[in-house]
């Protein structure tokens, strides 16, 4: 885990910066130095040629050597990555917005450091007054895995009532609700009671104001919402709201 917030950011950067995806490797050297040198073909078989590359386990690295996964490049002693792109988990203040920008309001983007912030964009949304996991990312191909309506996954809430919960209100949830507006109900959903007025809520879509609406179908008021899990992504408990970290290789690639 990296305490996100204390860490000097030029450090942060490099750190969130190592993950590249592990569909990349295999790669020929020259391809490689190109892409995170930005140099042209030709001048990376130059460099390569010339004895200026060096590879791990490889004593006299050749323009076409295929890079395996893991395997160490140094540019004139210095090592050199594949820009990967970012993956963060944001614990989600209430009075914030999930989008990138806003006029009035606050966003997620503003709780990140500026070197942090290009390309970075949230992975699903959730109300301005809803707490909790926000997932943020630069990989378009990532986040349309998380929120296509093909590929949706479970996302787990807790969810404070006015009134206190029934059995029938569980089975209901669980069962599926018409919700006000639309012809299907919401698909089948998992309710576990927590206490009187607070349960937990894991469900498979992400219809506008979901799960508010459903609360409100059977006569109730959500008084606080707050998101803890996507698939097997667990809100971080170290992070206080308005904190963030990297996600974990294996975090990035459960889903
Ligand atoms: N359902 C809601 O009603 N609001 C959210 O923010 C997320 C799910």
């Amino acid at each position: 885990m990296i305490p996100a917030m204390a860490l000097h950011s030029r450090h942060l950067m490099s750190v969130i910066m190592t993950v590249s995806p592990v569909t990349v490797l295999p790669m020929r050297l020259d391809y490689f130095l190109a892409h995170s040198a930005g140099l042209t073909r030709k001048e990376a078989k130059q460099l390569i040629s010339r004895g200026a590359v060096t590879v791990e386990g490889e004593a006299r690295p050749k323009a076409n050597l295929q890079l395996r996964d893991g395997q160490g490049v140094w540019l004139h002693g210095e090592p050199v990555q594949l820009p990967g792109h970012r993956y963060l988990m944001l614990h989600k203040p209430a009075g914030v917005v999930c989008s990138t920008d806003d006029p009035e309001h606050r966003t997620v983007l503003d709780l990140l450091p500026v070197e942090l912030r290009q390309d970075l964009h949230p992975a699903g949304r959730l109300d301005r007054d809803t707490t909790g996991l926000v997932l943020l990312t630069t990989d378009g191909q990532w986040s349309h895995r998380l929120t296509s309506p093909n590929h949706q996954c479970d996302k787990r809430y807790r969810v404070s009532c006015a009134d206190p919960v029934s059995d029938a209100d569980l089975q209901a949830l669980c069962d599926g609700i018409l919700l006000r507006g639309e012809d299907a109900p919401t698909l089948p959903a998992r309710a576990e009671r927590v206490d009187t007025h607070q349960l937990l809520l894991t469900i498979h879509e992400g219809r506008y104001h979901q799960v508010k609406r459903m609360l409100a179908a059977r006569g109730n008021k959500v008084v606080a919402l707050h998101r803890e899990q996507i698939g097997e992504i667990a809100l971080d408990v170290a992070l206080a709201p308005g904190e963030f970290r990297a996600l974990s290789e294996e975090e990035i690639h459960s889903l």
